[in-house]
């Protein structure tokens, strides 16, 4: 099977090459760097099949151009499918497979990385050592243990963050509205107030939606401990960045960790360094010395990104051999 692949990266190229041969190479891959778009498709004008990321546009124009050239399942490098037009996927009859789990302790860990960094001030020790500088003034941190941290989500990932959390003695508080069984014991489920008012730590595990859209907002901010910290590795816009922004101005925010951003699309996955940020909003976040950004890493392990091209291969198996990927994604309802 001739497969497309867009927005290559050299680690997909490297994960996504062993995956398929280990698989006995069913996949004649055909890599690009470009993003998938409408412009872009003809590119996979003859492949059967095309692979596309997380930032990847797949909406009803793209669809057109791959149909037209003869291409009849998209493989997503992802969990997420908020960039498919799934409606306009259908009409075209182009199946659409996903990688439903990869991971979850690869987002866990970084979290807590985020956690132990923010805390210890490992970002700005780093820095000043290299120069010289071994003061200890505004590195003082806190005994992780003693502390309370709340999680906003327990699913896969949020009961990952759990198990590391517990480890360290934390009390570790939870609100979700479908908590698994396997949280027994590990935390204490409480409504989302009592989560905001009692937690130092608070880490977002929960899906977007549009009950969780800036979850983290002016009021909410205004029911948490003065000086909290707050992580997020879901998804940018569960947190109202001038929110945080002024939080981080008033003091009310006393450290943020961020792995995703509202806007990040035009930001992550790219080297910009050579360039000007054009968003203000985020330029003004990497100010503060207790703010610290990663751009979208937190699920990347040899691991994660084993699994991700595994699940790949065996979507474009599958659809070779049935016309249905393994993983396919649900359509939606119809209206
Ligand atoms: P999951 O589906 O296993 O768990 C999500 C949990 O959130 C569920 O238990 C659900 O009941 C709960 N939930 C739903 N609405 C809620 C609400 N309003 N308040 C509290 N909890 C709520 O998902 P998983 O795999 O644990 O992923 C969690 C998040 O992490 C997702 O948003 C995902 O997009 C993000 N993620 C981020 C990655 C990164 O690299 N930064 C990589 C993978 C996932």
């Amino acid at each position: 099977m001739d497969v497309t692949v867009f927005s290559t990266k050299r680690y997909d190229r490297r994960f996504l090459d062993a995956a398929n041969e280990a698989a006995g190479n069913p996949c004649r891959m055909r890599y690009l760097e470009a993003r998938l778009s409408a412009e872009s498709a003809t590119l996979a004008s003859g492949a059967q099949a095309i692979c596309a990321f997380v930032n990847d546009t797949v909406d009803a124009a793209a669809l057109g151009q791959l149909a037209a050239g003869g291409t009849r399942v998209v493989a997503l490098r992802c969990a997420g499918f908020n960039n498919v037009d799934l409606k306009a996927a259908a009409a075209h009859d182009i199946a659409i497979g996903r990688v439903p789990a990869y991971s979850p302790e690869a987002v866990a860990e970084h979290t807590v990385a985020m956690i132990l960094s923010l805390n210890r001030k490992i970002h700005r020790a780093y820095n000043r050592v290299r120069e010289g500088n071994f003061a200890l003034d505004g590195l003082l941190g806190f005994d992780l243990g003693r502390r309370t941290v709340g999680l906003v989500g327990t699913g896969k990932i949020g009961i990952a963050v759990a198990r590391i959390l517990k480890g360290f003695g934390c009390r570790v508080l939870a609100c979700d509205p479908a908590p698994p069984p396997a949280l027994d014991g590990l935390a204490e489920l409480v409504s989302l107030d009592r989560l905001l008012a009692a937690s130092d730590i608070i880490s977002l595990h929960c899906p977007l939606t549009p009950q969780t859209r800036h979850l983290v907002n002016e009021a909410s901010l205004a029911r948490m401990k003065p000086g909290v910290m707050i992580i997020n590795t879901g998804r940018g816009a569960l947190l109202d960045a001038t929110a945080a922004i002024a939080g981080l101005k008033s003091g009310a925010i006393g450290y943020l960790g961020l792995d995703v951003y509202e806007e990040e699309e035009e930001l992550f996955f790219e080297d910009q360094s050579n360039q000007a940020i054009q968003d203000d909003v985020f330029a003004r976040l990497l100010t503060f010395p207790n703010v610290l950004i990663t751009g979208h890493q937190a699920f990347f392990t040899v691991e994660a990104l084993e699994a991700i091209a595994a699940a790949t291969i065996e979507n474009l198996v599958a659809f070779a051999e049935t016309g249905r990927p393994a993983y396919p994604v649900a359509l939606e309802p119809a209206g």
